[in-house]
């Protein structure tokens, strides 16, 4: 009972996150608040180039991880350590979680704080965690509240889900981080014969696409479990996940739009339509 209502919780936290910095969300609050009542659903996130950018060069140019860098289910972190907004090697501590998830996808500090403490508490040593396996000794504190760390791929009904939206069920495949290409096809094509101008993977569409892979789950995976947290707002999140925190923002899209090419991007899918490749750093695997 307790884990649904902190599920319930989380989930009215994960409705309201945006993808754009604090301080445009900031702006749009203050906008909100002073609006006439009836109006306040209409205020436009606005745009603002200057503050809104997040640097992908220098110091944040993409660095493919190495064999040793932990890599896991979430793309976000994922592109975090790429990019060097949290340690390359796919271990951070929960401050820096919390402070990159932010600055990078305008991540509330609420929700930001919750998720990144929980990973601590679950799949960590209480202070830092992996994005990926089990750390090496000398990247964590020794136990954790439960075990030995096991970051997030080994958190299979603690942290990861059955039914997401591109990794496969456990029981299903074998692993829970992998992208599984038939579900990335199933959501790619769901803009088939859109430019990449015309495309857009917004709320509406993922939304049909997580009950179609709900029930995909359900009729494909003997051992499905849609647990009381990570069914009811690790699972959802991680779809509204895909167009808040991916779309890219301009004025001409200041609430974001999703194109093809950007979703590629984010899931590590290279190539033409008819030609998608998947390239993963485990045993550099590529996969079409
Ligand atoms: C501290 C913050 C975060 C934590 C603790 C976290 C944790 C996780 C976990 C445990 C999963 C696996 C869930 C599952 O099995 O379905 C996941 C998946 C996912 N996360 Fe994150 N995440 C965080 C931030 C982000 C951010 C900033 C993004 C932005 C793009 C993001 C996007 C996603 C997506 C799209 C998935 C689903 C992947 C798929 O199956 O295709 N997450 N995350």
């Amino acid at each position: 009972m307790k884990s649904t209502f902190i599920a319930l919780g989380l989930a009215a936290l994960i409705e309201q996150s945006y993808a754009f910095p604090a301080i445009a969300e900031e702006a749009v609050r203050i906008a909100a608040a002073n609006a006439p009542e009836q109006k306040r659903q209409l205020v436009s996130p606005g745009f603002n180039a200057g503050l809104q950018y997040v640097s992908n060069k220098g110091a944040h140019k993409f660095v493919a991880p190495s064999k040793t860098d932990l890599r896991g289910p979430c793309p976000g972190l994922n592109a975090m350590a790429n990019h060097n907004y949290i340690p390359h090697n796919g271990v951070a501590t929960i401050d820096q979680f919390i402070k990159g998830t932010n600055y990078v996808f305008g991540m509330g500090l609420d929700l930001a704080t919750f998720l990144a403490t929980y990973g601590a508490v679950i799949d960590g040593d209480l202070t830092s965690w992996s994005i990926g396996g089990p750390p090496p000794a000398s990247l964590t504190n020794g136990l954790g509240l439960l075990s030995q760390p096991q970051g997030i791929s080994g958190s299979h009904n603690k942290y990861e889900s059955d039914a997401s939206p591109t990794r496969g069920d456990l029981y299903e495949y074998g692993n829970d981080y992998l992208l599984q290409m038939s579900q990335f096809k199933d959501l790619y094509n769901l803009q088939k014969g859109k430019t990449d101008a015309q495309s857009n993977y917004n709320l509406p569409l993922l939304t049909d696409f997580r009950a179609y892979r709900f029930q995909q789950s359900i009729n494909d995976n003997p051992y499905f479990f849609n647990g009381p947290f990570t069914g009811v707002a690790v699972q959802p999140a991680a779809y509204t996940f895909i167009y808040r925190f991916m779309a890219n923002h301009s004025a001409e899209y200041p609430e974001g739009r999703l194109s093809k090419s950007v979703l590629k991007s984010f899931f590590s899918i290279t190539g033409p339509d008819n030609a998608l490749k998947y390239v993963s750093r485990f045993a550099l695997l590529v996969s079409s």
